[in-house]
């Protein structure tokens, strides 16, 4: 069926289709004055309700709980953590264990793992599903060598039947609605995502999202979005468009050419919540420099309290770049921050140079530390043990 519609998902309106262009979409081609979607339009997957159609990318090494709870408040309507190993969670590796800790406010929120054995997959979505998540995702994207040569994340797009019997086993082993991520295939031009994603459907996955550029390329080039809208046209599931988003414009283009149900974030969101707020209201403000400190500071002091410092010291560096970048803050400033040691440190020279920011930083940890209960109960010496 064509336009993404499932049972139960609010169809997100199609009016006023462009012609596609050849390989990717043309925000050029999209006259935002006469097309608009609501980005804030309810749907669902299966009976799990997502109230926007911005879904915040799992990302290694950057979706940790704060980055996914302030995805949230700037208006993400699905979070995801990052891919997460089945067998580190078969084997109760302390560290992994520590991915699968969810907040109250995260909700609705992914946890996505990765892997090649279906038993193993499904014994690692049992305990995701005890973790308090709302949906199991499987990655089928990985591209990365470490990964793809354990016959996990993107290779099994080359091999549809195991592809198929770890979805299966996956949604036999939870009651959670399963969706997978996937690129458009291994090699440069694959469009093994068009074969392989109904199968995957009819293996039992509620969703899909895809990125559709293919592992080689890496993150190279552009995604080429006239895949989703082939994919779209093909399953009867909700698809997620996923790759080189990063403005409302661009999401907009891509809904009303593709027809998928939401779009997905990833690296425009990195050190920039505010993108978020500019795709789902339009509201294109510039962050100020003292609202940049206070979120990164809060990020900061939240990412601590889940990695502990040692881990977190580390962890945070790129972010200090992403966020003070942009213009926002002389370049020397990032300069000085990436060679401390210690978080205090930072936090100290992050508030003397926008000294403003202390009220707002007050007001934001009132406003998130309601309903930050820990739904999985781990010990807390295991964030720092890493
Ligand atoms: C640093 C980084 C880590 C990523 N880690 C994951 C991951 O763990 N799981 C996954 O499915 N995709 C991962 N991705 C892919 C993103 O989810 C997303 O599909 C891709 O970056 C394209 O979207 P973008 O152009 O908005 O960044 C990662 C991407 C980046 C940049």
């Amino acid at each position: 069926m064509s336009g993404g519609a499932t049972p139960g998902l609010v169809a997100p309106t199609r009016a006023g289709m462009l012609p596609a262009a050849p390989d990717v979409v043309n925000t050029s081609d999209y006259d935002s004055q006469t097309v608009q979607v609501n980005l804030r339009e309810t749907w669902l997957i299966r009976g799990v309700e997502i109230p926007t159609r911005v879904v915040l990318a799992p990302m290694a090494g950057v979706s940790v709980q704060a980055f996914r709870r302030q995805g949230r408040r700037f208006g993400a309507g699905l979070v995801c953590s990052e891919m997460v190993s089945c067998a580190g969670i078969e084997h109760r590796n302390e560290k992994t264990l520590g991915y699968l800790r969810v907040a109250s406010d995260e909700h609705p929120l992914a946890i996505q793992i990765f892997g090649s054995e279906p038993r193993a997959m499904a014994e690692a979505a049992r305990v995701v599903e005890a973790a308090g998540a709302d949906l199991i995702d499987i990655n089928f994207g990985c591209p990365v060598r470490k990964v793809t040569k354990t016959g996990a994340g993107a290779t099994l797009l080359d091999d549809t039947g195991r592809a198929c019997a770890i979805v299966t086993a996956v949604a036999q082993a939870v009651g959670l609605p399963v969706s997978v991520k996937m690129r458009r295939g291994l090699r440069d031009g694959a469009r093994t995502c068009l074969e392989v994603g109904p199968r995957l459907v009819e293996a039992g996955a509620a969703t899909l999202t895809l990125h559709p550029r293919s592992a080689q390329q890496m993150y190279t080039g552009r995604a080429d979005h006239a895949l989703t809208e082939e994919l779209v046209a093909l399953v009867d599931v909700p698809v997620v468009a996923s790759g080189d988003i990063v403005s409302r414009a661009r999401a907009q283009a891509v809904l009303t050419t593709t027809g998928a149900a939401a779009v997905m974030v990833g690296r425009g969101a990195q050190g920039n919540p505010w993108v978020l707020r500019e795709i789902v209201d339009g509201d294109a403000r510039e962050p100020s420099r003292e609202e940049v400190v206070a979120e990164l500071v809060l990020f900061v002091r939240e990412t601590v309290r889940e990695l502990g410092e040692r881990r977190a010291a580390s962890f945070l560096k790129k972010f200090y770049g992403w966020y003070l970048g942009r213009g926002r803050f002389p370049k020397p400033f990032k300069q000085q921050l990436v060679v401390l040691d210690s978080t205090e440190e930072v936090e100290r020279r992050l508030l003397a140079a926008a000294p403003g920011a202390l009220a707002l930083l007050e007001l934001l940890e009132e406003e998130v530390s309601v309903g930050d209960e820990v739904l999985l109960e781990l010990p807390i010496s295991i964030y720092g043990g890493g």
